[in-house]
């Protein structure tokens, strides 16, 4: 079934006011392009005030703590991302993985206080370089699924799941097609098993290197409902073929 395309940006810690001016523009290229869904998971910073330039526009976090309130310094619950204006957030992204120490676990209550507050989510997975090359790259994606889908999802549009390898983060070398194939099937029986039915409905989005190059091959591949795009996603000029890419795989069915 082909579903209408998800094409996230992740700013990671880039960006100040100056650049709401890419925001804005890539929200203006981005608005008349039909069957694909635009998003952008801004810096805390700068979600309310992106909010308030590009109405239209999704805005999203990078993550949230799963506590509604509470003594947690220096993070921010779903409900006061919810109050900033944000409709959606990543959870269990690998640089939060490593660097924090995030936990499937974690990444779970994570997607579950997002989901129960009305945020959408895109829960990242992926293996290292090390799994990869010992083979273990669907078995560990698959335990990472098992341990950190949250129990329930409501509707299936407001959840995706991000393929990431960790090796093909930012290195400008992304999976080949073969390998994202087989893990996206993976990650469908994962969900479908998970969730029935609806889990044919959860957006699967490929991330890492996704560049204008690559993404007309990849959203080509079945299984790929989007793509999680980091370094690709801070100008217009680099993230409007990648959305138009989608658009047109997406009209193409
Ligand atoms: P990249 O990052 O597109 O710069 O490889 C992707 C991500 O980390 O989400």
């Amino acid at each position: 079934m082909a579903l209408n395309k998800l094409v996230a940006g992740n700013w990671k810690m880039h960006g100040v006011a100056a650049d709401l001016e890419q925001v804005e523009a890539i929200a203006a290229a981005s608005r008349s392009l039909a069957a694909v869904e635009v998003a952008l998971c801004l810096p805390l910073t700068l979600i309310e005030r992106a909010v308030r330039a590009v109405p239209g526009l999704a805005i999203g976090a990078q993550d949230v703590h799963f506590a509604e309130k509470g003594a947690h310094t220096g993070n921010a619950s779903a409900a006061m991302l919810r109050d900033a204006g944000a409709s959606l957030t990543i959870v269990g992204h690998s640089e939060r993985r490593q660097a924090h120490r995030e936990s499937d676990a974690e990444v779970k209550a994570k997607a579950e206080a997002a989901l129960a507050a009305g945020l959408g989510v895109i829960l990242c997975v992926g293996e290292s370089l090390a799994v990869r090359e010992a083979g273990g790259a669907v078995d560990t994606v698959d335990a990472q699924l098992q341990a950190s889908l949250p129990a329930g999802i409501g509707d299936p549009m407001d959840f995706s799941v991000a393929y990431e390898p960790i090796w093909a983060i930012g290195t400008g070398k992304a999976a080949s097609p073969d390998d994202i194939g087989e893990m996206h099937a993976a990650v469908r029986q994962r969900l479908v098993t998970a969730y029935g039915d609806a889990g044919n409905r959860v957006r699967i989005l490929y991330g890492g290197s996704v560049k204008a190059s690559n993404s007309v091959e990849i959203f080509a591949l079945a299984n790929v409902d989007g793509a999680l795009v980091g370094g690709a996603s801070l100008s217009v000029a680099d993230f409007l073929p990648i959305v138009e890419a989608a658009a047109a795989a997406a009209a193409a069915g």
